[in-house]
C-alpha cells in the first residue's frame, strides 16, 4: 500500500518494521480527539485564508462522516497507514477526495499527537476526579453510619488506642482530597495547547494559534515550539498523581483484606466483591482488594516507564516518544476501573461493630488513658508512663485486662488511685476523652465529617 509520505522512497517498508513502527493497534483510542483537533485546526486554516472556506467546510463534513463512522463502529484502521492521523486522514480522503490532502496544510503529526494527548488527559483527569468523589461519598456514608464504632487503631500493626472506625476511614477521605488537589494542579499543564508549533519549528503559513486554542479550549499556547512538541511532563504529572491515588487505593485495600480476615472479622465485603476457591469450599476471597492492591504495581511501572523513555531525548520530536501511550492508557483505565470498583465495595460491605468492640476490650490499649488519669492528678507524665507499664506487666502476667484489675490492685501501684478509674477506662469514654481538633472524640469526628460534606459538595 502506499504511504502518505511514499516520495521519498522506492522501496516498500520491511513488513517489520512496519510493526515495529506502527502503533495504530493502540492509538487508535485517539481518534475522537484526532477528529476534534483536525476540525479546530481545519476551521481555522479557513478563516485565515489559508485554504478556501469551501475547501475547509468540504474537509470539515468528511472529518464529521469520519466521526459518525468511527461512533458505529465502522472504521477498519490498518497497520500500513502506522498510527491513528495517518489512517484518519486516509479515510477523509477517501470521502472526499484529493481536498482532503489539504488538512495537513500548517501541521506536523508532531504537534497534532501532542494535541491529542492533550486532549485525552484532560477529559480523563476530569472524569477521575468524579470518580474519585464517588469513593469519598461511599466512605462519608460508611463514617456517618460508624462515628459511635469503636475499633482498635494500630501502630507497627500493634494495638495502639482505641479510635472511632469513622476518623479510621475518613483518613483515606482526606488522602484522596489531597489526590483531586494534584489532579487539577495537573490540568493547568495539560490546558496548554501545542498544535501549530509544526514538525518543531513552527510553519510558514499564516496560522492562528489563539483561534484553536479557543476552539479547542485550551486555556494557553506554548510559546516555543520545540517545547511545544517535545514536552510530555503533562503526562509524567498525571502517571504520578495516579500512582500515589493507587498507592492509596493499595493501603486501603490492604486494610480491607486484613480486616476481612478470619483473624479480625471486622468487616464483611459483598459476596458480590468476593470471589469462591476451586477446591475449598468454605472459602471467600477478597479478590478484588488484592487485585487493586496489585495493579499499583503497573501504574508504578508506567511512571518509571516513561520518565525513562524521555530521560536521554535530545530536542526536539523522537520516535521514543510514540512510547508515551501505552502506559498513560494503561494507566488511566486501571484507575478508572480501580475508582469503579472501590466505591460500590466500600458502600456494600458490612461493618461488624461487635467483633471491633470484642478486640478492644480484649487489649491494653487503653493504658495511654491510666498514665493521663494520674497525671491530670498531679503526677509528671514520665512518672506515670513507668508506673503504668509496670500495671501492664502486672495484668500480663496474671491474664488479666486493665478494666479488670481491682481498685486494691492500682492502689498497690499507686495512692493516687480511685474508682473513677473505670469510667476513665471505658472505651467509649477512652476515644471522646480525644477531642483536640482533629481527634478520635466522637464530637471532632462529627464535625470533622461536616467539613468533608462541605468540601465535596
Ligand atoms: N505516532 C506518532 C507518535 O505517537 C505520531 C508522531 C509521528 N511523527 C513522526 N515524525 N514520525 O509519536
Amino acid at each position: 500500500m502506499s504511504k502518505l509520505w511514499g516520495g521519498r522512497f522506492t522501496k516498500e517498508t520491511n513488513k517489520l518494521v512496519e510493526e515495529l513502527t506502527a502503533s495504530i493497534s493502540f492509538d487508535q483510542k485517539l481518534a475522537s480527539e484526532d477528529i476534534e483537533g483536525s476540525l479546530a485546526h481545519v476551521q481555522m486554516l479557513g478563516e485565515c485564508n489559508i485554504i478556501s472556506t469551501e475547501d475547509a467546510e468540504t474537509i470539515k463534513a468528511g472529518l464529521l462522516k469520519v466521526k459518525e463512522k468511527l461512533e458505529n463502529g465502522e472504521l477498519e484502521y490498518s497497520v500500513a497507514n502506522e498510527d491513528i492521523h495517518m489512517n484518519i486522514e486516509k479515510f477523509l480522503i477517501d470521502e472526499i477526495g484529493a481536498v482532503g490532502g489539504k488538512l495537513h496544510t500548517g501541521r506536523s503529526r508532531n504537534d497534532q499527537v501532542a494535541t491529542d494527548m492533550h486532549l485525552y488527559l484532560k477529559n480523563h483527569t476530569q472524569e477521575i476526579i468524579g470518580l474519585i468523589e464517588g469513593v469519598q461519598a461511599a466512605i462519608l456514608k460508611q463514617a456517618e453510619a460508624n462515628v459511635d464504632t469503636i475499633i482498635p487503631g494500630y501502630t507497627h500493626l500493634q494495638r495502639a488506642q482505641p479510635v472511632s472506625f469513622a476518623h479510621h476511614l475518613m483518613a483515606y477521605f482526606w488522602m484522596l482530597e489531597r489526590d483531586k488537589g494534584r489532579l487539577v494542579d495537573s490540568l493547568e499543564r495539560v490546558n496548554w495547547l501545542p498544535l501549530g508549533a509544526g514538525a518543531l519549528a513552527g510553519t510558514t503559513f499564516p496560522i492562528d494559534r489563539h483561534r484553536v486554542a479557543e476552539l479547542l479550549g485550551f486555556e494557553h499556547i506554548y510559546p516555543n515550539s520545540m517545547d511545544a512538541v517535545s514536552d510530555r511532563d503533562f503526562i509524567l504529572e498525571f502517571l504520578s498523581a495516579a500512582s500515589i491515588i493507587m498507592m492509596h487505593i493499595s493501603r486501603l485495600s490492604e486494610e480491607l483484606v486484613i480486616w476481612s480476615s478470619q483473624e479480625f472479622q471486622f468487616v464483611e465485603l459483598d459476596d458480590s466483591f468476593c470471589t469462591g476457591s476451586s477446591i475449598m469450599p468454605q472459602k471467600k476471597n477478597p479478590d478484588v482488594p488484592e487485585l487493586l492492591r496489585a495493579k499499583t504495581g503497573r501504574v508504578y511501572g508506567n511512571l518509571m516507564g516513561l520518565l525513562t523513555v524521555l530521560k536521554g531525548l535530545p530536542l526536539a520530536y523522537n520516535k521514543d516518544m510514540q512510547e508515551d501511550k501505552e502506559g498513560m492508557f494503561d494507566t488511566v483505565e486501571t484507575l478508572e476501573g480501580s475508582l469503579q470498583l472501590l466505591g460500590p465495595m466500600i458502600d456494600t460491605m458490612t461493618v461488624n461493630d461487635e467483633k471491633m468492640r470484642q478486640a478492644v476490650n480484649q487489649d491494653y490499649s487503653n493504658a495511654t488513658d491510666i498514665a493521663d488519669y494520674l497525671v491530670t492528678k498531679g503526677l509528671p507524665f514520665r512518672e506515670a508512663h513507668e508506673v503504668i507499664g509496670k500495671i501492664v506487666l502486672y495484668a500480663i502476667e496474671n491474664k488479666k485486662f486493665l478494666l479488670e484489675l481491682s481498685i486494691d490492685d492500682y492502689q498497690k501501684f499507686h495512692e493516687l488511685f480511685e474508682d473513677d478509674i473505670y469510667e476513665v477506662l471505658a472505651p467509649d469514654n477512652v476515644v471522646a476523652a480525644r477531642g483536640s481538633y482533629g481527634g478520635t472524640s466522637q464530637a471532632q469526628v462529627k464535625e470533622q465529617i461536616e467539613l468533608a460534606k462541605k468540601q465535596l459538595s
